[in-house]
Order: C-alpha cells, then sequence, then structure tokens
C-alpha cells in the first residue's frame, strides 16, 4: 500500500530560488527511502514541503498524497492533526532543535498531551516508553539538552518523532553531527523502528556510503531534481547519471585501496537555484557532457531493472522489464501530463557532436536517442502560497514508506 505518493512537488522561496523542480517519489510502509545530494540540492526543502513547514510566502505545487490525502490541499486544522500523527520529522542538529530550557522529557510529552489528549501521568508513562524504545532509561527524561551528549539528543529527537505513532518518518541528516561509532548506533537504531513498526521512512544525507548501507533505494538530486533513483546498492555502487557517479566516487570505499587513497571529487559548485543553466543543469560540471545539453533538459528515463536516470548518455535496456506494480519515478513531465511545461532546449532530439571523453558505466551509449522533447521536471505553476501555514509551524510528521520512488510519467 503507498503510503507517500508526491507528484510533481515544485517549491519556489520568496527571493526566486526554485529549490525543489518537479520531484515524484512513491514510498510503501516499512521501506526506506534515502534521498542523497550536495548541499543546496533541495533535500531538506523537500522534507520540509511534506510537512507543510515552508517558510510564509513560498510558492509550492504539485500533490503529496498521505495515505491518499493531498497535504497541499489539507486545512490548516487537518495539517496540524496529521503532523505527528501521520508524519513526523527528525531534524538534522538535535541541539538546535530542542528547547535548551526544558526538560527533554517534558518536550516529549507535549505532542502526547495535545495530539494523543493524554493525562499528565498518561503522557509520562508513554516518554518513559519512548525514551526506553530509542535506548535511554527512562529517568533521563528528567535532563535538559545539555546534560546529555549528542547522541543521546538524537536518540530524544527520535523518541519525539515517534510519540505520537507516526506512518512516515523524515529523517534529515538524522547523524551528520554525530561522530561515527554514534552515528552507528543511531542509524541502526532508526532502521530497527521502522521494522518493528511498519513506518516508512526518507532518510536525507549528503553521504551516499550511509544511505547505501541503510535504505533499499536510493534517489540522487542535483539542482532540485532527482537525477536518478534506483535499488540504494546498485545505485552506490554503479551509478548510472554522472552527477551519481561523481558523489559516489567522493566517498572512500572499505575494502577498495584505491578509492581510499584517491577520493574523487567534482569540481564546481552547485548551481544558484534562482539562475539555473540552461538544459541539462549539470552541464557546465559535467565531465562528458555533450554540446545538446545546454539546450536540452533531461527527464528521468528507464536505466535499467527498477532504475532510471535523467541523461542524455543513459539509454534504455531493451530487456528492462519495468516495474510491474511500481510504476517508474521520474521528475520529469512527459509532455501532454497535466504537469508538462515546455522544455528549456528548442525542442529536438539532442545532437552529440562532441564530448569531453566517453561515460564510463553500463547503459551509457553517447548518440542514442535523445530525451523526448518538452520533458521536464517545471510542474504546474504553483498553486498556493505555503506561508499560510505560517512560519516556525511545529515539526511533526508525514510518514511514508519507501517503495519504488517514483512514477512513469
Ligand atoms: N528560507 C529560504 N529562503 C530562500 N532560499 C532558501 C531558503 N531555504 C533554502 N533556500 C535555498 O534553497 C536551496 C535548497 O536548499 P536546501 O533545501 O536547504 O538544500 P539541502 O538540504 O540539499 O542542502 C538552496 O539554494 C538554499 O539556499
Ligand atoms: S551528459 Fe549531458 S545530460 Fe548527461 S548529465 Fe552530462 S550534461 Fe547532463
Ligand atoms: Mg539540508
Amino acid at each position: 500500500m503507498t503510503l507517500l505518493d508526491v507528484r510533481g512537488l515544485t517549491v519556489t522561496y520568496p527571493g526566486g530560488a526554485n529549490a525543489v523542480r518537479g520531484v515524484d517519489l512513491r514510498l510503501d510502509a516499512g521501506r526506506k527511502l534515502g534521498v542523497a545530494g550536495e548541499s543546496g540540492c533541495g533535500k531538506s526543502t523537500l522534507a520540509l514541503a511534506l510537512l507543510r513547514l515552508l517558510p510564509a510566502g513560498t510558492r509550492v505545487g504539485g500533490e503529496i498524497l498521505l495515505d491518499g490525502e493531498d497535504v497541499l490541499a489539507m486545512k490548516w486544522g487537518r495539517v496540524r492533526a496529521v503532523r505527528w500523527a501521520g508524519a513526523s520529522i527528525v531534524f538534522q542538529g538535535a541541539m538546535h532543535s530542542l528547547n535548551p530550557v526544558r526538560r527533554v522529557g517534558d518536550q516529549i510529552a507535549e505532542p502526547v498531551l495535545l495530539h494523543r489528549r493524554a493525562t499528565p501521568a498518561g503522557a509520562r508513562r508513554r516518554t518513559g516508553e519512548l525514551l526506553e524504545q530509542v535506548g535511554l532509561p527512562a529517568a533521563r527524561g528528567s535532563a535538559y539538552p545539555h546534560e546529555l551528549s549528542g547522541g543521546q539528543r538524537q536518540r530524544v529527537m527520535i523518541a519525539m518523532a515517534l510519540a505520537c505513532g507516526p506512518r512516515l518518518i523524515v529523517a534529515d541528516e538524522p547523524t551528520t553531527a554525530l561522530d561515527v561509532m554514534i552515528q552507528a548506533q543511531i542509524l541502526r537504531l532508526i532502521e530497527r523502528l521502522v521494522t518493528d513498526q511498519d513506518v516508512g521512512l526518507i532518510m536525507i544525507s549528503h553521504d551516499l556510503a550511509v544511505l547505501a548501507g541503510t535504505c533499499d533505494r536510493l534517489a540522487v538530486m542535483y539542482a532540485g531534481r532527482v537525477v536518478e533513483e534506483g535499488p540504494a546498492r546498485q545505485v552506490y555502487e554503479a551509478a548510472q547519471h554522472p552527477y551519481a557517479r561523481a558523489l559516489s566516487a567522493a566517498f572512500p570505499r572499505i575494502g577498495d585501496p584505491a578509492s581510499r587513497f584517491a577520493p574523487r571529487g567534482l569540481p564546481g559548485d552547485p548551481p544558484d537555484p534562482s539562475a539555473l543553466p540552461s538544459g541539462c543543469a549539470f552541464h557546465p560540471r559535467c565531465p562528458v557532457v555533450l554540446d545538446s545539453c545546454a539546450v536540452q533538459d533531461q527527464a528521468l528515463r528507464p536505466a535499467g531493472p527498477h532504475r532510471h536516470a535523467a541523461c542524455v548518455r543513459v539509454t534504455p535496456e531493451p530487456s528492462d522489464p519495468g516495474e510491474p506494480g511500481h510504476p517508474p519515478p521520474t521528475t520529469g513531465d512527459s509532455p501532454g501530463s497535466p504537469r508538462s511545461t515546455p522544455a528549456e532546449g528548442p525542442g529536438s532530439p539532442p545532437q552529440p557532436t562532441s564530448t569531453r571523453g566517453p561515460m564510463p558505466g553500463a547503459g551509457a551509449t553517447p548518440g542514442e536517442p535523445g530525451p523526448q522533447p518538452g520533458a521536464t521536471a517545471e510542474g504546474p505553476g504553483p498553486r498556493r502560497h505555503a506561508g499560510a501555514d505560517g512560519p516556525g509551524a511545529e515539526a511533526g510528521g508525514t510518514g511514508g514508506g519507501v517503495e519504488e520512488g517514483f512514477r512513469r510519467p
């Protein structure tokens, strides 16, 4: 059963930054989807949009169906109810997310009191249970955040996220600020809770290796779009999109001395989301760019069984069986789709006349037919101002299982 179904999500901040540009994804209960990408590619914006936590004046388009109900179309009271009980978020940096002058037990109890209408004694009991679920003694509820270690604080954040039994947990860089031992403990904890409680998990990180070790599927974002998605291990070990390959190569692999001594990086910076490059947004940094890439945008296309990538060099394998029962994800909209907008390019197939070198990896065949003209991921026009939600609204939940993340247009 599909827990979360995101369709053509677009987010534009008041200053004009197109932070999310037509993302589709789908998640089933009990599944784990990793979202990876460099800083600034729109991961946190995506997470905040799922819970309608974006600042006032932000334009949001598309649909976010949580158990079939569009979060973007909900009345404000319904949104508040869905947060926590439907879905919840674990933010990066627990020290900044917890109130420093309140005991952590009181902070965990607050949503239980508000959303479950528990008695004070019932909320205390539930708080103790939650702390024990995340591996802390119930008595630690009387501590202030500064009295806890970084790992303990992050456990408190996870206990808060679980407080009202959400169906979806969104974890935004939950281990980035932690040392490697504690990071492993927190990851195992999150994995266990997802399995035991059959919730869906969206885990966001810049660290592909962490996601590959934790999640079932992986989506790699660049400039507000998903540029590759598929089974987590396959995307990590044999990415097909040049950006996903570069991101993967940036992390040394255990047991591979070559990668340990010479991790490769990617020159240049991610583009400014208010002034994106034409065509494929990755083209100024792409090591295997074609002339056509500067004018021709790319949608996700089949890139092997249950895999998709948005690159002209990736060609569908004739034997690709597709995903029966799980339409492939795409961030791009096909021509004629209700969300489609004209391509940035002239609409003609790409002319692969020059390359900076062959693209290593399976499935990449320079000169193969290009993307469908007109495929962009811009989605429909902005449809509402997230500001109606009010800034600083409480972090609450949405939940969803990560399954075959994306849909065929
Ligand atoms: N409140 C905001 N107002 C304007 N631009 C923002 C805001 N928050 C994020 N951005 C911009 O949106 C882009 C995506 O940011 P973010 O979603 O935080 O990326 P990530 O989580 O992948 O690092 C960045 O260019 C960032 O500068
Ligand atoms: S080859 Fe072209 S389409 Fe593919 S990632 Fe590079 S610039 Fe983008
Ligand atoms: Mg972020």
